[in-house]
């Protein structure tokens, strides 16, 4: 059957999370660097969330040596529920339950860090052969402006790839897979699917084809993981899931690109991380009140000096 004409509905996500969190030292020396809290939750839930909103209920994370502590914040913690049941604190038993409701999470292990393409191969017994998604961690989209239905509605509709793109300014570009693409094929849920004839990963701005970045959300059939194991190691001499995606659609598979203009916040980097963290508590609806008038006050009086 062609891959197009499938109709698995997906429920599977994979989430690599054995990056060594080298731009949080000397934070992430001892602690995975997904759990380091935005606000007061790891950055990881965020992202598990995200995949349970969207009907995902079995969650695979590509783990590393020593991150242990990941499976066990997903996992349920009776001595915690206990101490917090003996003192009445039912608002924080249901917040330690949350982790461990949101999906039947599992983990499997990248032995070598050999780059993101490798740590999605880890993933091929697992997956099976479904379509499937894969989240990074260094993107948390907001609640209120979902793009994961979005983009399991365009699989449906055009099978292969589908990735979540953004616009980007030309000299961010480098940090990115780049998308070259040839229009808009459709609209879905508000936003544009552009159909993708071109990938290349982080390319010099002078020559990205487009400023269309590849965010962390990709839809991927299974027939990745034969592309992947072909893949030699290409930019900084890792593993690439674009170099294997672009072998796919120069194969003919299908690739779309799902352009997202809601609200994203960027978890990859200590400034973005910092701005991370204000805006969602702000918006927070316990925090934010008396957050947001501090900030105002600090923003008037301090920072005018
Ligand atoms: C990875 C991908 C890249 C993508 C980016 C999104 O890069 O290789 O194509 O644009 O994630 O965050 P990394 O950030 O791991 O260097």
């Amino acid at each position: 059957m062609p891959e197009t004409a499938r109709s698995h509905a997906i429920s599977k996500a994979v989430i690599p999370v054995a990056g060594a969190g080298t731009r949080f030292l000397p934070a992430t020396k001892a602690v995975p660097k997904v759990l380091l809290p935005v606000v007061d939750r790891p950055s990881l839930e965020y992202i598990v969330e995200e995949a349970s909103r969207a009907g995902i209920d079995d969650v695979l994370l590509v783990t590393g040596r020593g991150q242990e502590s990941i499976i066990d914040h997903f996992d349920r913690s009776p001595a915690l529920e206990a101490l917090l049941e003996a003192k009445g604190d039912k608002a924080r038993i249901e917040a330690v339950k949350h982790s461990a409701q949101l999906a039947a999470i599992t983990a499997t292990r990248q032995d070598e860090p050999r780059g993101l393409g490798h740590a999605v191969l880890c993933a091929a017994s697992h997956v099976g052969d479904e379509p499937f998604v894969v989240q990074l961690g260094d993107d948390i989209i907001d609640g209120r402006d979902t793009i994961l239905p979005a983009m399991m509605r365009a699989h449906a509709q055009f099978g292969g790839i589908v990735l979540a793109l953004l616009e980007v300014p030309t000299e961010h570009i480098q940090r990115y897979g780049c998308a070259a693409t040839t229009g808009v094929a459709t609209t879905l849920d508000g936003f544009d699917v552009v159909a993708i004839n071109g990938l290349v990963e982080k390319p010099a701005p002078q020559d990205a084809p487009s400023n269309l970045a590849v965010i962390g959300r990709y839809v991927l059939p299974p027939e990745i993981f034969p592309a992947l194991r072909e893949t030699a190691p290409g930019a900084g001499n890792e593993i690439q899931l674009t170099d294997a995606m672009a072998a796919l659609l120069a194969q003919g598979v299908p690739v779309h690109g799902v352009v997202f203009t809601g609200r994203r916040y960027d978890v990859g980097d200590r400034g973005d991380f910092l701005k991370a963290t204000v805006q969602l508590a702000a918006e927070r609806e316990d925090l934010g009140p008396e957050f947001r008038s501090w900030l105002i006050e600090y923003v008037n009086n301090e920072l005018k000096q």
